[in-house]
């Protein structure tokens, strides 16, 4: 099995709802922590799920720090933001974060929060977002 962690930025506390919806729905032990909290040996995990929040059509100032920063082989993306679900918006944005990565980074998966959407903190977007980890998890260890 490989190892995992969840790391989240979140200001308003959306996306830390979500990073620990993916924890519980990843192997026992996983750690999910503030991205100012990640471990030294950050790196020594397989795969990294990313909680981030948009500002100013960024990735919040903390996540945007530590994405050209990834060193792990393994990416998951968690976005909180404003858009259209299933818009070209949404795309355009995650297009942004992605292009802030090192090349050679395998993108496994990614997982949006619209703040447009009813289901904004619901307990069916949580159950959502365990179904994103638990996909992603069952592709990556297949
Ligand atoms: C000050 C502020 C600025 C924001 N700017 C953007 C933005 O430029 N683009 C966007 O898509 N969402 C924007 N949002 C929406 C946030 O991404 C959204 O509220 C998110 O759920 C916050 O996540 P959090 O609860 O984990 O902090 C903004 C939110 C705040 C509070």
């Amino acid at each position: 099995m490989m190892k995992y962690i969840v790391l989240y930025s979140s200001r308003t506390g959306l996306t830390k709802r979500i990073a620990r919806s993916i924890a519980d729905a990843l192997p026992a032990g996983t750690p999910c922590l503030p991205v100012l909290q990640a471990p030294a040996d950050i790196a020594s995990y397989d795969c990294l799920f990313l909680g981030c929040w948009m500002h100013a059509d960024e990735p919040d100032q903390i996540a945007d720090e530590v994405l050209h920063q990834i060193r792990n082989s393994h990416l998951a993306l968690f976005v909180s933001l404003h858009g259209t679900l299933f818009s070209d918006t949404i795309a355009k944005k995650l297009h942004h974060i992605v292009e802030k990565l090192p090349d050679g980074i395998a993108i496994e998966g990614t997982f949006i929060t619209s703040m447009e959407e009813d289901m904004i903190s619901s307990d069916a977007n949580l159950e959502f977002a365990k179904t994103f980890a638990e996909n992603t998890l069952d592709r990556l260890e297949r």
